[in-house]
């Protein structure tokens, strides 16, 4: 096998017990706690967890958008480029090239002082090295692959003459200009009203398949993950906590964090839908109680939750949970269940 054709197989994204600290003067706090995962060429996966869980600084990692407090341990790769490794100029080039990213708050992305078509071919000119002239050609193009009608004059709009949806939808136009093969998307819909949410959700799952893209969503609405994902990672206090397919993890979810999550929220139209009705809060990351982070929360837990850390154990079919009764032994099996006691 030659090294294109290696590198064709091998997935796009690989990512090995990824850990994010942030260190300051009176702070030192494990966001991400041993995270790993791996994302095929063109597939789209969807981190879902309730706010605080790390999925937004999950997400960064991969680019490494952080301040100079965050420590990141692990290995992340990205069509074989080793992302912790890189050097600034590298990974600007990186930036907006190999990986983009799309905002839940366009004015993140856009800048207030430019016009949407000078902001798209600066990108181009920056990345691609083509002409202004052919750029300004091209951010019509996007324009009209991301369905913003009369393009040509919104070109030469600036981000605040435009409504929230058209603002989006120039967002995701901006990040798509230089081909990424790996677009991340944190929460893209959620200020947006529902109507509006559904159509660029319906455009995002369009453009991944039309230009063979892979995806990472980040979301706290089921709805929007079972719209939008091949595989969902379920997350708690910074950890994978369940993995598997959108049929697995949303038909049979294991691990009782995210039964919590379906139980409270499924009904016809779970569009809009904020996961919280869990009772208890998440815990607090400066101080995780010794065993499993969610037993305080969990209705199944027994005696040995509350001492053991859960690996995540592979079930039927490749779905991977983390959680005791799925643990091999008899540990969990022959304990009494705490809350009937
Ligand atoms: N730059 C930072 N410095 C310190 N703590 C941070 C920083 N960014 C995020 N955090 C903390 O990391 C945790 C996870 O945040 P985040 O990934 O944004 O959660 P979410 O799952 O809601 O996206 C939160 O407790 C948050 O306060
Ligand atoms: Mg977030």
């Amino acid at each position: 096998m030659t090294a294109p054709e290696r590198a064709a197989g091998s997935p796009l994204v690989e990512v090995e017990n990824l850990t994010v600290r942030f260190i300051g003067r009176d702070l030192d706090i494990c966001v991400v706690n041993g995270v790993s995962f791996t994302l095929d060429r063109g597939s789209s996966m969807c981190i879902l967890g309730e706010s605080g869980s790390g999925k937004s600084v999950t997400l960064r990692a991969l680019m490494r958008l952080f301040p100079p407090t965050a420590r990141l341990q692990g290995a992340i790769r990205v069509d074989g480029v080793d992302v912790l490794a890189l050097e600034e100029n590298r990974l600007r080039q990186i930036r907006g090239g190999l990986i983009s990213m799309i905002f839940q708050e366009p004015m993140t992305a856009l800048d207030p002082v430019f016009t949407i078509g000078q902001q798209i071919a600066e990108t181009l000119v920056y990345h691609e090295g083509i002409s202004f002239r052919a750029a300004d050609a091209r951010a019509l193009q996007l324009l009209e692959l991301v369905q913003v009608p009369s393009a040509r004059r919104r070109l030469e709009a600036y981000p605040h003459e435009l409504s929230g949806g058209l603002r989006q939808r120039a967002m995701i136009a901006l990040a798509l200009a230089c081909k990424p093969k790996l677009l991340l998307a944190d929460e893209p819909t959620t200020a947006l009203d529902a109507t509006v949410q559904i159509q660029i959700l319906l455009l995002l799952r369009e453009l991944q398949r039309e230009l063979g893209m892979a995806t990472i969503f980040v979301t706290h609405d089921l709805g929007v993950a079972c719209e939008v994902a091949d595989k969902i990672a379920v997350m708690y206090a910074g950890k994978f906590v369940e993995t598997g397919s959108v049929e697995q993890v949303i038909d049979h979810p294991r691990h009782p964090y995210t039964q919590g999550l379906m139980n409270s929220t499924i009904h016809a139209d779970m569009r809009g839908v904020a996961l919280d009705p869990i009772p208890g809060a998440p815990p607090d990351l400066t101080d995780l109680p010794a065993g499993c982070p969610f037993a305080p929360r969990c209705a199944a837990a027994r005696e040995p939750c509350l001492a053991v850390q859960p690996e995540l154990a592979v079930l039927e079919g490749g779905q991977q949970a983390r959680c005791l009764q799925y643990a091999p032994g008899p540990a969990f099996s022959e304990a009494a269940l705490l809350k009937a006691s």
